[in-house]
């Protein structure tokens, strides 16, 4: 609505009748154009009753903390309510809702800025800078007073819909929350009413709200396709206001879920390359780890501490890595989809070689034999302490290389995401007695949207 040119602009310099007027009394209110179908609810100040709708227009310009304005033709009586606001739809956008025979009229608003200390109040269209601040709250009362006026400009202008409600395809995440406005121009006795694929019957979980509102709740696929409102005027016409197509998809990840459906922990399915790719699968998302990102965990059935004996060839120890409800191609389109990935690998050793003589390693997703340990990204032969130089022995990349009959310990994350996720876990050098370790792979967890 910002876009739209101010069609109205008021100048009324206010002669006080005190002997203490001030000399930026005088208030310059610049009307937007009126959006008819809605009010802002929730923070009127004042409201009353008017013979003449424009005569609301001189109460907010008088009442200096007034913002904006509703007004609404009162049933049978012929007068109109006047109700005066201390916000407008730029500070609570939520507040602005549709109202059956109201018309919303909205300022150019300074305060919209916050340009005024927190304990001070703003107020708008006073000073060349388009607004004051009131330092003592207390004061907004006493600045009040009958003002005379030089002149008022009256021109309304009928704006057709909010920026805002004018699309035609919408996209929802299953379970995501959503109200679609129906743009009504209020034209005295006209009835709405909402279909869904040319029927009146909506899908379970689509209800109406105040007729202008269709409110979807934890939209499912069966809320998808074609929306119309249909305007009835009194006259028999009929108008088709908004045509709609509704996609309901899975969300991609769980970054996604907590940015647009919830933040609250829990199993959620996504869908990492989108509806028309691979199965959707289910999920934890953790939302509070990593600063509240909303994380995607993919457990796996090697997450325990896992011992390793009695094998010495390169590698004869073997172990599949078999992820819950994904595939490894799955996976990688998560890892795609996410800006971050990190899995947890660990080994203790007594006396068990990691990468010395090519005895262990592990497998990337694509089945490439990989040579570096988590802490050591890219870096072939070498685990955390190798690159952080202080290894059980200066001259090897990893503690266990250090192949000595003491229990020892190489761990790190494993973040590079065409890696991931491990595949498969190969340990050799575990043949004699007192040659041995274990191994920890943690879950593949995904966070942030690419
Ligand atoms: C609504 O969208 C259509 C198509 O994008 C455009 O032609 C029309 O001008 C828009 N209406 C308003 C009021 O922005
Ligand atoms: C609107 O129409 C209904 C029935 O068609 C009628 O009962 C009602 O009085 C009308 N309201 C106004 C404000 O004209
Ligand atoms: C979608 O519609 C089908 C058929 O009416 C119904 O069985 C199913 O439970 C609905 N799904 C949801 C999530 O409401
Ligand atoms: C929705 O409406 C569009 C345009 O009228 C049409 O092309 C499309 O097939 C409709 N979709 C469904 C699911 O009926
Ligand atoms: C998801 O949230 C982002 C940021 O809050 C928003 O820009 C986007 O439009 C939302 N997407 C949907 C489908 O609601
Ligand atoms: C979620 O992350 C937090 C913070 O890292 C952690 O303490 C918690 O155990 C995690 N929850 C689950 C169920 O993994
Ligand atoms: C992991 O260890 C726990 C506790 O000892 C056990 O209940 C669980 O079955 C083990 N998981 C696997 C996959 O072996
Ligand atoms: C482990 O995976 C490899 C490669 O996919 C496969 O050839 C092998 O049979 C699997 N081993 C077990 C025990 O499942």
């Amino acid at each position: 609505m910002s876009k739209l040119l101010s069609v109205l602009e008021l100048c009324i310099c206010v002669i006080y009748s005190w002997t203490w007027a001030q000399a930026d009394n005088c208030r310059i209110l610049k009307y937007k154009p009126v959006v008819q179908g809605y009010s802002l609810q929730g923070h009127v100040l004042k409201s009353f009753e008017l013979k003449r709708e424009i005569d609301c227009t001189a109460r907010c310009f008088v009442e200096h903390n007034c913002m904006s304005f509703n007004t609404g033709l009162l049933d049978g009586s012929g007068t109109y309510l006047c109700e005066l606001s201390d916000s407008d739809h730029e500070m609570h956008s939520e507040a602005l809702k549709p109202k059956y025979g109201f018309t919303y009229h909205a300022t150019e608003n300074a305060c919209i800025k916050n340009p005024c200390s927190p304990n001070a109040l703003c107020q708008n269209g006073f000073t060349d800078e388009g607004y004051r601040c009131l330092s003592n709250r207390a004061n907004s009362q006493a600045l009040e007073a009958t003002p005379q006026m030089s002149s008022i400009a009256s021109t309304f202008t009928v704006v057709p819909v909010p920026d805002f409600i004018n699309q035609t395809s919408l996209s929802l995440y299953v379970g995501q929350n959503k109200d679609i406005f129906c743009p009504v121009p209020a034209r005295g006795n006209s009835s709405v009413f909402w279909m869904h694929q040319n029927s009146l019957v909506l899908p379970d979980g689509i209800l109406i709200e105040g007729s202008l509102v269709l409110k979807i709740t934890s939209a499912n696929f069966n809320h998808s396709g074609n929306y119309t409102c249909v305007v009835e005027n009194v006259n028999d016409q009929s108008d088709t206001v908004l045509l709609l197509t509704l996609h309901i998809t899975y969300p991609d990840t769980c970054s996604r879920v907590r940015a647009n459906i919830s933040d609250v922990s829990g199993d959620y399915v996504i869908d990492p390359d989108g509806s028309q790719g691979k199965d959707p699968f289910g999920v934890y998302c953790n939302m509070t780890d990593k600063g509240g990102v909303g994380v995607t965990v993919v457990s796996h059935d090697s997450e325990n501490r896992t011992h390793v004996n009695g094998c010495k060839q390169s590698g004869c120890y073997s172990r599949n890595i078999s992820y819950l409800g994904a595939s490894l191609s799955q996976l990688s389109d998560l890892t795609e989809a996410s800006s971050y990935c990190e899995q947890f690998i660990s080994y203790e050793c007594h006396g068990a070689k990691l990468f010395k003589r090519d005895k262990s390693w592990w497998v990337s997703r694509d089945g490439v034999r990989m040579k570096y340990w988590g802490g050591a990204t890219n870096k072939d032969g070498y685990c955390a302490c190798g690159v952080a130089g202080n290894c059980a022995r200066s001259d090897s990349g990893c503690n266990c290389d250090a192949d000595d009959a003491v229990w020892r310990e190489d761990s790190g994350f494993l973040t590079h995401k065409t890696h991931l996720p491990v595949s498969q876990l190969r340990f050799g050098d575990t043949d004699a007695r007192k040659e041995e370790g274990y191994h920890i792979l943690g879950k593949l967890i995904c966070y942030g949207i690419t």
